[in-house]
C-alpha cells in the first residue's frame, strides 16, 4: 500500500466511530464455548448417564482445537501473537489498571491476553482429562481412552477432571469479574464489542483497527478441529460413543 492509500485508508478509518475488533468465527467461538461448559456441567450434574456429557466434551474439545488453529491463522487481533505479552508487562498493565491510568488496547490487553491462554489451557486439559476419566459413581461410563491406561492412570484422570472444574470455575468467575470491573473502573465497555465485533475508536497501542480473516479460512479450521479430535481419538483406539 502506498504512503498515500495509507493516509487515505487511515483519514477514512478516524472518521468511523466504531472500529472492527473481533471476527464473527472468534466470537462464535466465545459464546459456543460459554453455551457449552455450562451444558456439560448441566447434563452431568441432571443426568448420571453420561453419553450427553461426553458428545459435549467431544464439541468442546473440537472448539478449542479450532481456537487453537484460528490463533495461528485468523483475523490479527484473534492471532495468539497478537496478545502473548511478556509475564512483567501484564503485571505492569495490572498496576496501570488499578491506578487508573489510560491505556487502551484494540484487542487483549496484556493482563487479558495472560488470562485467555489460562483459560484455553485449564479447558483443553479438563477435555482431555476426561477422555482418560471414568464414572465410579454408576459403573456405567468412562472416556474412550480408558481402556488404552491403567487404572490407576484412569483414577488419578478422574480426580482431576473433577478438581480442575472447580479450579476452572475461579478463573471463569475472575474473568467475568473483571469483564464487568472494566467497565465500572475504566468506563469501557468489553462485553459489547464481544458480541456486536466492534469497539468505540481509541488511541490503542496495539493496532487501530483488526484485519478480518477469511470465513473460508474459519471454516476450514473447524472442520481440520474435528478431524484432529475424532480422528486423534481413533487412532488412539477409542471409541466414540
Ligand atoms: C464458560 C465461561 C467463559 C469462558 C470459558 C470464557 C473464555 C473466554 C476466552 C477464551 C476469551 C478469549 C476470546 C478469544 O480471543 O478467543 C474470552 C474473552 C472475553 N470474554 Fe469470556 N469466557 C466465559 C464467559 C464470559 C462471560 C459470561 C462474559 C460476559 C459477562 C465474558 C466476557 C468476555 C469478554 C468481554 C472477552 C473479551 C475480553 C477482551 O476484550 O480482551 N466471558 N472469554
Ligand atoms: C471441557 C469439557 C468438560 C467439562 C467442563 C467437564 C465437566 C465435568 C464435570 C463438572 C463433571 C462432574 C464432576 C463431579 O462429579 O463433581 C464431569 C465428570 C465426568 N466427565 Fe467431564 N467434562 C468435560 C469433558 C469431558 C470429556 C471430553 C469426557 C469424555 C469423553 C468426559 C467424561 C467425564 C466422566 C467419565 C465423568 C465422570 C467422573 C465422575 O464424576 O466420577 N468429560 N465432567
Amino acid at each position: 500500500m502506498s504512503v498515500d492509500q495509507d493516509a487515505a485508508s487511515r483519514g477514512e478509518a478516524s472518521e468511523r466511530p466504531r472500529v472492527r475488533v473481533w471476527d464473527g468465527p472468534t466470537r462464535l467461538f466465545h459464546w459456543s464455548l460459554v453455551i457449552l461448559i455450562a451444558l456439560a456441567y448441566a447434563t452431568r450434574k441432571a443426568n448420571p448417564d453420561l453419553v450427553w456429557h461426553m458428545r459435549i466434551g467431544y464439541a468442546i474439545l473440537i472448539l478449542i482445537t479450532f481456537r487453537i488453529l484460528w490463533g495461528f491463522v485468523g483475523s490479527s487481533t484473534s492471532r495468539f501473537s497478537a496478545f502473548a505479552y511478556a509475564p512483567w508487562t501484564a503485571v505492569r498493565y495490572g498496576i496501570d489498571f488499578l491506578l487508573r491510568r489510560p491505556r487502551h488496547f484494540l484487542g487483549h490487553n496484556p493482563l487479558g491476553g495472560t488470562v485467555v491462554f489460562i483459560l484455553l489451557g485449564l479447558v483443553a486439559a479438563q477435555g482431555l482429562l476426561g477422555l482418560f476419566s471414568y464414572d465410579d459413581h454408576t459403573d456405567l461410563h468412562g472416556g474412550p481412552l480408558t481402556s488404552k491406561v491403567s487404572e490407576a492412570t484412569v483414577a488419578l484422570a478422574t480426580r482431576w477432571h473433577i478438581w480442575l472444574f472447580d479450579i476452572l470455575l475461579i478463573v471463569i468467575a475472575l474473568h467475568i469479574l473483571a469483564s464487568f470491573a472494566y467497565a465500572i473502573w475504566k468506563r469501557e465497555d468489553l462485553i459489547g464489542p464481544m458480541i456486536t465485533g466492534r469497539k468505540r475508536r481509541k488511541d490503542f497501542e496495539d493496532q487501530p483497527e483488526a484485519q478480518i480473516a477469511s470465513p473460508l479460512v474459519a471454516l476450514l479450521c473447524l472442520i481440520l478441529a474435528a478431524a484432529i479430535v475424532l480422528g486423534g481419538i481413533t487412532l488412539a483406539g477409542g471409541k466414540i460413543g
